[in-house]
């Protein structure tokens, strides 16, 4: 049984101030969720939040990392410094990251392998564009992104990654991927990592959806079988909203 996590991504948004108020508020509603919680806040507030969360069930993931250990990287952050602040997880290789900088397949495999090598867990993003989708060629990209990964791992680190489709076209548009639409793409990826690690690897690994997820259609997303929690931008930037993903069995 997988169990459910829900994470909110919330980019380059919010002040210390404004992250821990967020996080005490998330902290209030936890009561009764039937996953698990995750913030991943910029940079400058990890601190804050890891201190603000702790103690309770909300995890705290940096939204990014450098694959070096250390080096003259300025303005970079090692996966060892993210432990060392208590971040326990890594949003690796958001469409953001590969569209506004640069960022590749192969690169996106070295942080996810460097992450697990600092004991980190990433969640490691996929996912197609809009040309793409209409090009008819979603598997295929999906497949290509999928498969630098998982081939840059063994099959026991595969196993200890999460994975979030998150359709470019859907996100931060409202255009949500239909249940169809998002248990495909998620049952392939399955597979996937079940040809390439073993069937007992692809049943274990959490993949999560990320694309306009709002408290009106989690609950169909999440009662999908191949879905296994969201990946969240806007609606996990208020308390109130991102609670209700949280709930998102009695939405
Ligand atoms: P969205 O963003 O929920 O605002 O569409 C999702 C994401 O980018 O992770």
């Amino acid at each position: 049984m997988r169990r459910k996590l829900i994470a909110g991504n919330w980019k380059m948004y919010k002040t210390t101030a404004e992250a821990v108020a967020l996080v005490e508020e998330i902290k209030k509603g936890l009561a009764g969720a039937p996953g698990d919680t995750l913030v991943a806040p910029p940079f400058t507030s990890l601190v804050a939040v890891v201190a603000a969360a702790k103690g309770s069930p909300v995890a705290v993931a940096a939204q990014n990392m450098h694959f070096e250990k250390e080096g003259a990287f300025t303005g970079e952050v090692s996966p060892a410094m993210l432990k060392d602040v208590g971040t326990t997880h890594v949003v690796l290789g958001h469409s953001e990251r590969r569209q506004h900088f640069a960022e590749t397949d192969e690169g996106v495999a070295r942080k996810t392998k460097a992450a697990l090598d600092a004991g980190l867990v990433p969640i490691s993003c996929v996912g197609e564009t809009l040309s793409e989708r209409e090009a008819g060629k979603t598997m295929d990209v999906v497949k290509r992104q999928v498969d630098a990964i998982l081939n840059a791992l063994t099959p026991e680190e595969a196993a200890r990654i999460v994975i979030a489709y998150e359709p470019v076209w859907a996100i931060g548009t409202g255009k949500v991927a239909t249940p169809e639409q998002a248990q495909e793409v998620h049952a392939f990826v399955r597979l996937r990592i079940g040809a390439v690690h073993g069937r007992p690897v692809g049943e274990a690994l959490r993949i999560l959806y990320g694309g306009s997820v709002k408290p009106d259609n989690v609950k169909g997303l999440m009662a999908l079988p191949d879905v296994d929690g969201a990946l969240v931008g806007g609606a996990s930037l208020k308390a109130d909203s991102f609670l209700k993903l949280v709930h998102y069995d009695k939405q």
